[in-house]
């Protein structure tokens, strides 16, 4: 039997790669920021429709971020999707919050809005709301992002949506990584 691998993502390079580091190079722009940053920024944001975009290292990094933009810190729970990249959760844990899975739906994988539904449920019932939903686009593909941010305004949390997979992809005519309050991207070269 033929057992040929199928890549689950293969990296693309296009010709101009070079030119732009080469550029970088010989105007001396290569720390600690620049004019292909600030074009990176811009160009992004205007394609995904956004008001703002803010370049950083990773899209962990990137995800670190916004999870202290909430002040998610210890004492706190946080609601990620379940089935996902390690990176979706990890900073919840640098911030010394608490993890809260969120099963996924049968069909595309992405959160299931009626278990976020129950975990809200039952943190109301305790009295502790988490400080964010962080809700992941895997593979490329959204999530239900018109029942979740339904039931997440309900309750008044924000929402943190992990569109590292999905730069691209859309939900109801919006860019993946528009939807929630704040979104991320990764540009990791796979
Ligand atoms: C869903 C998801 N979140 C976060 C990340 C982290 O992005 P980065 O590798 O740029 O830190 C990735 C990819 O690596 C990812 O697939």
């Amino acid at each position: 039997m033929d057992r040929k691998p199928i890549h689950l993502i293969t990296p693309h390079l296009y010709g101009e790669e070079l030119r732009y580091v080469n550029e970088a190079f010989e105007s001396n722009w290569i720390a600690p920021l620049g004019p292909q940053v600030d074009a990176f920024e811009r160009e992004i944001a205007a394609y995904v429709g956004a008001r703002a975009a803010a370049a950083l290292a990773s899209g962990t990094a990137a995800m670190h971020m916004a999870l202290k933009i909430t002040g998610a810190g210890r004492g706190d729970v946080v609601f990620c999707s379940a089935l996902t990249f390690a990176a979706s959760c990890n900073p919840i844990i640098y911030e010394g919050a608490e993890p809260i899975f969120i099963d996924s739906e049968p069909h595309s994988w992405n959160m299931s809005p009626d278990a976020l539904e129950r975990a809200f449920d039952d943190c109301a019932r305790e009295n502790r709301l988490p400080k964010a939903v962080i809700v992941v686009d895997v593979y490329g593909q959204s999530a239900n992002f018109g029942q979740i941010l339904d039931i997440c305004r309900a309750y008044g949390v924000p929402v943190l949506e992990d569109a590292a997979e999905a730069l691209g992809a859309k939900y109801r005519g919006r860019h993946c990584g528009t939807l929630g309050d704040l979104g991320i991207y990764s540009f990791n070269g796979n």
